[in-house]
């Protein structure tokens, strides 16, 4: 029997924020899998601020999406049919080809998950990517230690979600987290474990970050760039930290965005800006997934998500998170019977 599968095609490449008269879904056959491949049933698929990056035809960490070709991204799956050794029928498999009901692939190129620890859709969120870089962020590249204040922008996000557990872990005496709304702030305290919120929306992001923090903060880490980055800046402390993770506030300018005017601060304040990307640090995700399910278990972290419904919508999903309509990490269940 033919199975019939929907891809989600970029065929413009987006100038500004993405219309959905970039993208096209289309139905195809699906080819078998041949020798060492598999055939996965998605279940669930990711989408990141990163694929926005990854629609400009642009040298980067990772190739540009090529116009007129499905595009790509973390999936979780059930396997269907396999030819290859070490995977079964009904395992469920972690792999980077989203966007698409149903992925052919070698199954070196899958990673089994252990939905004992936690269910499937977790591994593209709190145990996933988003997860392992809020740890890499604050343990590896700020340092984040005993009595630290950290402040964290896109705190209501996947990664920023993950940060504030992670960063009281480490011993941080105060978490400060800034969101879009009074909404989302409300809940970075009553809900999240932020000892303090910023809506960012209300006012200049400087006046409040001093309104917040008045004796300065240790670490800034950075999801959203530009204001953030600067008022960040003028409230750092001598030796303060900034893990340079993202700047979402700059992926849908159409021209270079001015840089901060007041780095000369980390002259002053001796302090130490560190870009880092996940895929590099992709060794220390079996640690990250111990420690995070340990984490899970007791309830001093949780896994929050928000989730859009069916592959037709996924393009809705992208346009939603760059314009802030997720909690947590944004999926789409692509299998309506995905749990
Ligand atoms: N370095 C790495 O390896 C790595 C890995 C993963 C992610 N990242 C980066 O980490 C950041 C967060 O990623 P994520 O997956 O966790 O996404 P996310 O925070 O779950 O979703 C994006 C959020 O960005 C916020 N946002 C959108 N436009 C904004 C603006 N102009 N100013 C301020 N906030 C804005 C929205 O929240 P509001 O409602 O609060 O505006 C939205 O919910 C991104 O910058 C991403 O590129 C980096």
């Amino acid at each position: 029997m033919t199975i019939k599968s929907r891809e989600v095609r970029l065929v413009a490449r987006p100038s500004g924020l993405p219309a959905h008269s970039d993208f096209r879904i289309e139905e195809l056959a699906v080819p078998d899998p041949g020798p060492g491949q598999v055939l996965v049933r998605n279940d669930w698929m990711s989408v990141d601020p990163a694929m926005r990056g990854r629609m400009r035809d642009v040298p980067s960490y990772v190739p540009p999406f090529r116009l007129g070709e499905p595009m790509e991204g973390g999936a979780v799956g059930t396997v269907v049919e396999s030819h290859a050794d070490d995977l079964a029928v009904g395992d469920q498999v972690l792999h980077r080809l989203g966007w698409r009901d149903y992925a052919v692939l070698d199954g070196e190129h899958t990673l089994r998950v252990d939905t004992r620890k936690a269910p499937a859709s977790a591994y593209l969120g709190v145990l996933g990517m988003p997860g392992l870089t809020a740890y890499v962020g604050l343990k590896e590249i700020a340092g984040v230690r005993e009595g630290d204040v950290v402040f964290i922008s896109g705190a209501a996000g996947a990664v920023g979600l993950v940060a504030a557990r992670v960063a009281r872990h480490l011993g941080a005496a105060t978490v400060i987290g800034s969101a879009g709304g009074p909404e989302k702030a409300g809940r970075l305290v009553r809900e999240f474990g932020y000892d303090r919120a910023i809506d960012y929306k209300a006012g200049p992001i400087s006046r409040a970050l001093r309104d917040a923090a008045p004796e300065g903060i240790d670490v800034y880490f950075d999801n959203v760039g530009g204001d953030h980055l600067q008022a960040a800046l003028s409230s750092l402390r001598i030796g303060g930290r900034v893990a340079l993770c993202g700047a979402i506030s700059q992926y849908n300018a159409e021209k270079p965005t001015p840089g901060p005017t007041n780095l000369l601060q980390a002259v002053r304040m001796r302090l130490t800006l560190r870009g880092f990307i996940v895929m590099d640090h992709a060794d220390r995700r079996d640690e990250w997934v111990d420690l995070a399910s340990g984490w899970l278990e007791d309830g001093s972290l949780t896994s929050t998500q928000t989730v859009v419904e069916g592959l037709e919508h996924s393009v809705d999903a992208l346009l939603g998170l760059l314009g802030g309509a997720n909690v947590g990490k944004m999926l789409v269940r692509l299998n309506p019977d995905a749990t």
